[in-house]
């Protein structure tokens, strides 16, 4: 390859551009025309710069599997509200640089750490907003862990051990007299809302979505590669989900994945995943069968045909010797012919006897021309 690569760059070096318009190849990376991009690619002038989720020269192939990088840890952020109560709000705590607000979150903050403090995975609380209504504290609880593969259900347990912490912190009840104290916080139990589902930091899903073809973007997934994750389509070999074809190939499509079945020397391959095979032999071989026996019926049809015909003429030798029961004086002057062998032989006989007739008798049936024949003998006569 290199040596034809070599060769076709002496060529672009010496030949007008559009004599090497034809060589390209997937090792002689020329792109000598615009043109050639495909997928929306970019030309930058020596290259096609594809659009994301796409590669090759002339960026004509999706990409089967885009390797997902995970981070070392990852954050969530569980979203709840508290109302702390035996406590007026007043304008200051509005205001974030005030003394009034920097005391109470410091004071909440204190207090929820010792709430969460037996949860390795707990980090910090965030205030995001005060309100009025003695003081509705909106705040989001920081957690952290190692990734794992299973982070998702991870943070989805430790989000309700959260949930519990906090609601039996809101709920352990001090008389009013204790709660008038300045370090002391009291809460309307049933205020307190915990939102279900946390907020990560890291969403393969969305990694995922950056990385692919838009048009393409609904058949990707994220699921494991090789004990990493990454994101894949039914198409990927090597996944847990992937679309089995059986002997066929898999091709995602605008329309989605499908299988391609091969059609091989011995054997024809169909069905959504070419689950179907039949051998060409035997296809041939029962075409072969079915030949054999139209052939057969046929055969037998034209034997039995041809016996039942020849049944059908008994009838003309009867009448022809009706006729000459009949005995009509002068009408039957040619008697001996009519009786001849050849007629009774062969249908043709008469024919051959007269000449002139031969053309007519070929061409009609024996039966009508004796009808014809037997009026006109007898219009002679008289
Ligand atoms: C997780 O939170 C910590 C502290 O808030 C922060 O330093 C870190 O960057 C966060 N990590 C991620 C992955 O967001
Ligand atoms: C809150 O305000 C009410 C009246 O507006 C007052 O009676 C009460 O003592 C105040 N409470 C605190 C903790 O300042
Ligand atoms: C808080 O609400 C109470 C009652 O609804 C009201 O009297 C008071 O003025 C409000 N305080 C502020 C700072 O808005
Ligand atoms: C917020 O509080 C700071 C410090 O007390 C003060 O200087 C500032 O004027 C206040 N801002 C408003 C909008 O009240
Ligand atoms: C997280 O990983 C570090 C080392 O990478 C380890 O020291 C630490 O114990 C791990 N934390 C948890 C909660 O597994
Ligand atoms: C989540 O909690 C359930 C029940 O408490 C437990 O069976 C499951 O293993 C936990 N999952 C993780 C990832 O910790
Ligand atoms: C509930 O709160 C009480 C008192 O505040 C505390 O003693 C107890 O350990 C808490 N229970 C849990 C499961 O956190």
């Amino acid at each position: 390859m290199p040596a034809m690569c070599a060769l076709l760059l002496a060529l672009l070096l010496w030949a007008p551009i559009t004599a090497v318009q034809g060589f390209l190849g997937d090792h002689c990376e020329f792109y000598p025309s615009t043109g050639l991009c495909e997928n929306g690619a970019t030309w930058d002038g020596i290259k096609c710069v594809c659009q994301t989720g796409f590669f090759g020269y002339r960026c004509q192939a999706l990409l089967d599997s885009i390797t997902i990088d995970t981070p070392e840890t990852v954050n969530a952020t569980v979203d709840v509200l508290v109302k702390v109560t035996y406590r007026n709000f007043t304008k200051d705590l509005e205001n974030t640089s005030s003394k009034a607000y920097r005391d109470f979150t410091e004071l909440f903050k204190k207090r929820m750490d010792k709430v969460y403090k037996d949860l390795p995975e707990y980090r910090h609380v965030s205030i995001r907003k005060l309100s009025n209504g003695s003081i509705i504290v909106e705040h989001d609880v920081i957690l952290e862990t190692n990734y794992t593969s299973d982070f998702q259900d991870v943070f989805k347990n430790l989000t309700k051990i959260v949930k519990a912490k906090i609601i039996n912190e809101t709920k352990s009840l001090l008389n009013a007299d204790n709660c008038q104290g300045t370090e002391v916080l009291c809460y309307d139990e049933k205020a307190t809302v915990v939102a279900d589902t946390p907020q990560l930091s890291f969403d393969p899903q969305e990694q995922c979505m950056k990385n692919v073809a838009k048009d393409f973007a609904r058949f990707y997934y994220v699921d494991e590669l090789e004990g990493k994750l990454a994101c894949v389509t039914k198409c990927t070999a090597g996944t847990k989900t992937q679309l089995n074809c059986n002997e066929g190939t898999c091709q995602l499509q605008r329309s989605g994945p499908r299988c391609l079945c091969p059609n091989t020397n011995t054997y024809w391959y169909w069905g959504q995943t070419c689950e179907w095979s039949t051998s060409k032999s035997l296809v041939y071989g029962s075409i072969g069968a079915v030949a054999v026996i139209l052939l057969i019926v046929v055969v037998a049809l034209s034997i039995f045909l041809g016996l039942s015909r020849r049944k059908l003429y008994r009838p003309e030798y009867n009448l022809s010797r009706e006729w000459q029961a009949e005995e009509i004086p002068g009408s039957f002057q040619n008697r001996g012919i009519w009786e001849g062998k050849n007629l009774k032989e062969d249908r043709f006989g008469l024919g051959s006897t007269y000449s002139h007739f031969q053309p007519s008798l070929e061409n009609m049936d024996p039966n009508i021309e004796l009808h014809i024949q037997r009026p006109k003998v007898i219009t002679a006569a008289q």
